[in-house]
């Protein structure tokens, strides 16, 4: 009978040291429990090892800033982006380069970031749309265009179709409105509100050119 009780306070005293361990690392790592599924699923996947932390620390250029952060092998820069660095404005849709939600500059390109792995971009310049405003919180013109015009429903789709029409005014700064449209045709709208983000987007260009006259 003792001998049972005393298995019985070993195990259960190796659940309370396993969870208590769980939690540490969780704050530890600054990754949401709900995330931390996603991670230990992507490392199932891939059937790799897990590198040492000293590995995986690399320096991305994230919004003008040199952030330092733990990447693992597998991991795209939207996850780095929203689970590691807190930047949320870049959303996750499909998380397969279908909807553009996750959209990015690199080095001013947009690039779908959930297809992108973050170890690829270590030498380039990340921009997210929490990059777009200036340090004194005015709005970049393309997103005081969605405010001129009251574009986008629910706006889930929004902060990838800014990215991308940041990113096509760049080789096009006075785009017709056929022509912006096809810039933007990698980007989809679940409440397809496409009349109106184009409307929107059309004002964000010409804010553009008028803030470069300025
Ligand atoms: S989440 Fe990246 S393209 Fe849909
Ligand atoms: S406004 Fe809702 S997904 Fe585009």
């Amino acid at each position: 009978m003792t001998d049972k009780n005393n298995v019985e306070t070993a195990e259960e005293s190796l659940k309370r040291v396993s969870r208590r361990a769980f939690i540490k690392g969780v704050i530890g790592s600054g990754v949401a429990v709900s995330s931390a599924n996603y991670v230990f699923r992507a490392s199932n996947l891939f059937g790799q090892p897990a590198a040492s932390i000293g590995e995986r620390l690399i320096t991305v250029s994230v919004n003008g800033q040199q952030r330092r952060v733990d990447v693992m092998k597998q991991e795209t820069l939207a996850w780095t982006l929203r689970y590691k660095l807190g930047l949320t404005g870049t959303k996750l849709g499909c998380d397969r380069a279908e909807c553009g939600s996750c959209t990015v500059l690199i080095d001013e390109v947009p690039h779908y970031a959930c297809s992108v792995l973050t170890h690829t971009v270590r030498s380039r310049k990340v921009l997210t749309v929490e990059g777009l405003a200036n340090a004194d919180g005015t709005l970049h013109p393309v997103q005081q265009g969605i405010i001129d015009e009251q574009g986008f429903q629910c706006a889930f789709c929004m902060p990838g179709f800014i990215m991308s029409t940041v990113g096509f005014l760049k080789i096009n700064p006075n785009p017709t409105r056929t022509e912006l449209a096809h810039g933007l045709s990698g980007n989809l709208c679940r409440c397809q509100d496409y009349d109106k983000i184009l409307t929107a987007m059309m004002k964000g260009a010409e804010n553009m050119r008028r803030a470069s006259r300025a």
